[in-house]
């Protein structure tokens, strides 16, 4: 570990800050998050970290002094989209050379995206990746210092626990309690960027929950990849319910869990839960088993629907939800027919739903037979619509009952309606309730839709 080298670039970097305070100009800090929760659990300790080097928050990344890309690699989409806004900034950076610009994250821990950083976008300072985001002082101080830019800073020893942590919600938190992947489905990026499983002691999640809950936090998500491989001296379904039994008002999440970890045991700590919620997002990835196969899923339909019976056997009113791809190479209709059929029997309550997109050094990159996008997308929008149909059909019984929403306060698109989830997760759109906002309330619910129910606050 390298925590003294840690500490030293921290205040290096700091009193050089605080020198440009004093002059008047107070270096700040602005954060682009692209991607999963996990990205957003790492933009916390990006923060975090730049706040212990004397960084304020920047309200735009115009008056920044420091931007950070925390970039996202899953899909060929999410990155050209980021690049181009990487590219944004030239202009900023042309004006304002003290200006530093940090890419981390997943697309910065593949190869040839730093290589195409290093030749392409001269005015990067540096690269992180999600194994190497505690070497950021040490990055900036080297920049500040007039030191050449640093990429691909990929010391295998350099993961350093515990990193200050800047908390953004007040009522919903995160906390990792793994990170990496070592399934190796053969279309998935995340073992390659993300590496290797490594579980945190439970001690220290016990800990971390225990002083959330303390301080009023209402509803925290345990983080990782796959969850339910989750081993340290316990192994998940444990873990979750020692998490459980800690006294307070609050909701307990997880995600992701993965079928082929999800055991008897986990069903019977959720059938016994008093904080843990009433919802479960099990990716299906494919309805066919051949298509299940080849993405190296290690699960086949009849193993995943008796897992879906099982959790509904224990809890009758549990949503169920999941993850799609559509257009896998070498996806016949007769397999696309069965992920539809499948749909129709299981009925998850919504369903994420993603066009493959071909990951460079991936496996499924490889195969013969990839979908045309134009039968992709044909294929991509019928499901989207069939699922809509079943999502609506799910949520109609919820009118006319009240159920219990965390209030987050005004919804995006109209002020006067606020917005909140519900403890299965679903959005609810109800009237204005300001002093409610991180509170649970009671809304009784008058309208379904496929994405969003709406209420009224119970008085
Ligand atoms: N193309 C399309 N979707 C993908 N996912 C992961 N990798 C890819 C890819 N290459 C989807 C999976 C996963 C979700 C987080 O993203 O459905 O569960
Ligand atoms: Fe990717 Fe599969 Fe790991 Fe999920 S379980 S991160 S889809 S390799």
């Amino acid at each position: 570990m390298h925590y003294e080298a840690f500490d030293a670039a921290v205040a290096r970097v700091r009193e050089r800050n605080l020198r440009l305070a004093e002059r008047g100009t107070p270096p700040s800090v602005y954060i682009l998050t692209f991607g999963c929760q996990q990205n957003e659990a790492d933009s916390e300790r990006l923060l975090g970290m730049a706040h212990a080097m004397g960084y304020h928050d920047a309200a735009d990344p115009k008056d920044a002094s420091l931007i950070l890309f925390n970039t996202c690699a899953i899909r060929e989409h999410a990155e050209k989209r980021t690049l181009s806004i990487i590219g944004s900034f030239k202009k900023q950076k042309e004006e304002n050379p003290s200006l530093l610009l940090g890419v981390c994250g997943c697309m910065s821990a593949e190869e040839h995206r730093t290589d195409e950083l290093r030749r392409r976008y001269p005015y990067v300072d540096f690269t992180l990746t999600p194994a190497t985001i505690g070497l950021l002082p040490e990055a900036i101080d080297a920049r500040q210092s007039g030191g050449r830019r640093r990429f691909y800073p990929d010391a295998p020893d350099t993961v350093l626990e515990e990193l200050p942590v800047a908390r953004t919600g007040a009522h919903r938190a995160s906390v990792s309690i793994m990170y990496g992947c070592n399934n190796f489905c053969t279309y998935c990026i995340v073992p390659y960027v993300r590496g290797r499983e490594r579980s945190r002691p439970s001690a220290d999640v016990i800990k971390e929950v225990r002083a959330l809950v303390a301080s009023g936090v209402k509803d925290i998500t345990l983080l990782g990849q796959n969850v339910n491989s989750y081993r340290s001296d316990m192994d998940f379904p444990t873990l979750l319910k020692a998490l459980d039994e800690i006294e307070g008002d609050y909701l307990l999440r997880f995600m992701t869990s993965h079928p082929k970890d999800a055991s008897d045991a986990l069903v019977e700590v959720l059938r016994k839960a008093k904080h843990i919620e009433p919802h479960f997002h099990l990716p299906l990835q494919s309805g066919s088993d051949a298509v299940l196969s080849r993405m190296n899923r290690r699960y086949g339909m009849a193993r995943y629907e008796s897992i879906v019976a099982a959790l509904r056997e224990a809890n009758p009113d549990i949503a169920i939800t999941s993850d799609v791809i559509v257009g896998f190479p070498g996806e016949t209709d007769e397999d696309y027919e069965a992920t539809l059929a499948a749909l129709h029997r299981i009925r998850f309550d919504s369903v994420y739903a993603f066009i493959y997109s071909p990951r460079r050094g991936t496996p499924a990159a490889e195969m013969a037979e990839q979908v045309p996008p134009a039968v992709q997308s044909a294929r991509m929008t019928r499901l989207l619509d069939e699922q809509a149909e079943i999502s609506r059909e799910k949520n109609k019984p919820l009118v006319g009952k009240t159920l219990r929403v965390l209030v987050d306060g005004p919804s995006k698109s109209d002020a006067a309606v606020y917005s909140g989830r519900t403890d299965a997760g679903k959005l609810v759109h109800f009237d204005a309730a300001p002093d409610a906002v991180g509170n649970f309330v009671f809304i009784e619910i008058e309208r379904a839709e496929a994405f969003a129910l709406y209420g009224k606050i119970k008085k």
